[in-house]
């Protein structure tokens, strides 16, 4: 018994010895709101405490979005000790009240930062000050930190993350870590130690399937960043994230649109991070981000993401193991035409490589659920016939 508590003891002095992410944070993809798709550098205290109250009256917390993150351009100066403070004129309260207030909503606080010299919107970075901001963003009472790799020239990567996990590690407070190097040096073969989500591409852009060319860079519609995610399944689990990045959803996409990249992004096992104006959400966009039985898909305890099974005639078949043996399954209209489906249970072989798992409708009966409509539609006896709208969805869940 005593060499029991003896072992246990050097195990627990190692592991406070060396620092290492933070375990059990974001078992599944983190929910929550980031000010950037939707203000970039136009935020202030005012839209930050407003949208945590938007947060718990439009019933998004109650749907599961718990994290209220501020994106790039919050930013001050350095004080005479190289302590990072707020801009003073649009965070007049400063940031532990504005954490306080978040905190006191039941909601988290998330905030963000560059492993460079300067962020991306040319505020002052992490670079060399990564303990001191560690211990800033704790007494602040940060959850959650984003951290960007603009003006980073000669820093290796996974370098560079590594000190910041660390540093987070030391100042104590647990903090869930977004690596955002737009999947530049693949993140998803040695982040899953250092951080929680990675991005996968480079930024999300405002259109179903538009690229947007800046000169030096190019943001990209929803279609061109599912397709990045080919091949990344693997590297994705409870706790580490595959990445493509915070949602459009309510920014000006047709709700069909919007309802095609919410219902991607959960059989994906994506973070949802909603990007729109949540002060003064629509009916219509509420409805999208806060259907739970889509939601669920998302949180899925298994935490395997999806995949595509089958695609042809700008149609495509995605698949998505659930727990208690269930499955989900969407079927993606790309093209502007109303697309007739007709899926015959018994004659595919739909197998999820990662779990081994089957779907094996002869020797297992589904009930089949259409998770937008929220109604029964018969089971895997029969063929599936639909017609699917224009950039649009059928997303079902199959269970017994
Ligand atoms: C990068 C990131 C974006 C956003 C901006 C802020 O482009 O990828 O998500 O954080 O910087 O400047």
């Amino acid at each position: 018994m005593k060499i029991k508590y003896f072992l246990a003891l050097i195990v627990s002095t190692v592991l406070s010895v060396y620092a290492q992410k933070f375990e059990n944070l974001v078992l599944t993809p983190p929910m929550g709101w980031n000010s950037w798709n939707h203000f970039a550098c136009e935020i202030n205290e005012k839209i930050i405490r407003e949208t945590a109250d938007a947060m718990v009256s439009t019933g998004m917390k109650d749907a599961g979005y718990l994290y209220i993150n501020i994106d790039d351009c919050w930013h001050g100066e350095r004080d005479s000790l190289g302590f990072i403070h707020p801009d003073s004129s649009r965070f007049p309260s400063g940031m532990k009240a504005l954490s306080d207030y978040i905190h006191s909503k039941g909601l988290k606080f998330g905030i963000y930062s560059d492993a460079g010299w300067k962020t991306c919107g040319g505020k002052p970075g992490s670079r060399g000050y990564e303990y001191q901001d560690a211990l800033q963003y704790a007494k602040w009472g940060v959850d959650y930190l984003k951290y960007d790799w603009c003006n980073t020239d000669g820093l290796n990567t996974e370098g560079a993350y590594l000190t910041m996990r660390d540093a987070l590690h030391s100042a104590g407070r647990p903090v869930v870590f977004s690596l955002c190097e737009w999947g530049n040096s693949k993140p998803w073969l040695w982040g899953k130690n250092i951080g929680h989500l990675w991005r996968t591409t480079g930024d999300i852009t405002n259109c179903f399937d538009c690229v947007v060319d800046h000169g030096s860079w190019k943001s990209w519609g929803i279609m061109y960043i599912l397709d990045m995610q080919e091949g990344l399944r693997i590297y994705a689990g409870p706790g580490y994230w595959n990445d493509p990045d915070m949602m459009e959803v309510g920014n000006g996409m047709s709700l069909n649109e919007d309802r095609a990249h919410f219902s991607m992004w959960c059989m994906l096992a994506a973070p949802l991070i909603a990007g729109n104006d949540i002060r003064t959400l629509s009916d219509g966009t509420k409805n999208i981000l806060t259907n739970k039985e889509v939601i669920a898909v998302d949180q899925d305890s298994l935490g395997i993401q999806g995949f595509k099974y089958s695609s042809g005639d700008s149609v495509e078949v995605w698949f998505k193991p659930l727990q208690n043996n269930e499955w989900a399954a969407c079927f993606l209209n790309r093209s502007l035409k109303i697309k007739q489906i007709s899926f015959d249970w018994n004659k595919e072989n739909v197998i999820d490589t990662i779990s081994g798992r089957k779907i094996n409708s002869q020797s297992n009966l589904y009930k089949i659920r259409n998770l937008w409509t929220k109604k029964e539609v018969g089971n895997t006896e029969k063929i599936l016939n639909a017609e699917v709208p224009g950039h649009d969805v059928l997303m079902i869940k199959l269970y017994k």
